[in-house]
């Protein structure tokens, strides 16, 4: 069986991750417990996530002419992923990620660098790419511009699109209307609702939202669908909704139902986050199948 085609047209960034005690408070000096440097990038994040969960995968973004620009491609090339439509630019550096991990949760300070220059030209160089995909994938940490532009043609060209709208700010007519889904997390949730007043009555039955160790839901015909999740020894939530979406996205690809994609993409999370890193956490099909069988 031929593997589904996922594009994610997304972002790159290497994640400087410092776990300490807890956070720092403002003006105060902490001394931390370790420091490594992790390829990371929503989008990125996502892509390998997808394939080990049995996609082929194809990237469209952009890096610095750097050793982390460098780096993140081959990290992608050694999951398989298609990094043939990934440029690399001369006068910017690539995106990086500050991330502060401590026992409970997260904090997480992101420079674009090259991610801020994935403009529509991109796409249109690449269009090919895109139009070959079963279903394409991105998230918000490109311009809005792009996304939009991206949505639009997915819209044009009848292509399942999966818009994760992280970090969240407020989506454009075209990008709702052409999602086949919206997956934010609970906080992105609210962000959106405040930025659309009517975006949850007129489309809310394209949201998926995940929310921790609760799982996610969906609506039906005006009725929450509540998928909870399995337990999970969390190390680190660094990348979990990222997994949510890759294996989301690995399992609508294959044509599953929306309540299976929810329940695989949970476990699949669950797994993520008792592994530190990002895409490091990210797990295989047997293992999520293993969990789900537990
Ligand atoms: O979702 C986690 C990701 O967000 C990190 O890998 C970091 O790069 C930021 O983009």
């Amino acid at each position: 069986m031929s593997k589904p085609k996922v594009t994610i047209v997304g972002s790159l960034n290497m994640d400087l991750v410092v776990t300490a005690e807890r956070h720092p408070k403002i003006g105060e000096t902490l001394t931390g417990e370790k420091f490594t440097t992790l390829c990371g990038g929503k989008g990125a994040n996502q892509a390998v996530a997808a394939a080990r969960l049995g996609c082929d995968v194809t990237f469209i973004g952009r890096v610095g002419n750097d050793a982390f620009g460098t780096e993140m491609i081959e990290s992608l090339k050694s999951e398989g992923v298609n990094v043939d439509h990934i440029e690399v630019l001369d006068e910017v550096e690539s995106g990086i990620a500050m991330i502060t991990v401590n026992p409970l949760d997260n904090t997480i300070i992101v420079v674009p660098g090259a991610n801020a220059h994935v403009t529509k030209d991109v796409i249109d160089k690449h269009r090919e790419a895109l139009l070959e995909s079963d279903v394409v994938v991105t998230q918000l940490e490109i311009p809005m511009e792009t996304v939009d532009y991206v949505a639009e043609v997915c819209g044009d060209n009848n292509i399942e699109l999966v818009v994760n709208p992280a970090p969240a700010q407020k989506l454009t007519d075209n990008i709702i209307n052409n999602s086949t889904y919206i997956t934010p997390n609970q906080i992105e949730l609210t962000q959106l609702a405040e930025a659309h007043p009517e975006l949850l009555k007129d489309h809310i039955d394209k949201f998926v939202v995940t929310s921790g160790s609760k799982g996610c839901y969906y609506t039906v015909d005006a009725y929450r669908v509540d998928v909870p999740t399995m337990k999970a020894e969390v190390v680190d939530t660094t990348g979990a909704g990222d997994c949510f979406n890759g294996a989301f996205v690995s399992y609508i690809a294959q044509g599953r139902s929306l309540e299976e994609s929810c329940h695989f993409a949970n476990a699949a999370a669950s797994l993520s986050v008792e592994k530190f890193g990002a895409q490091n956490a990210m797990p295989t099909t047997e293992q999520v199948l293993e969990r789900m069988n537990r």
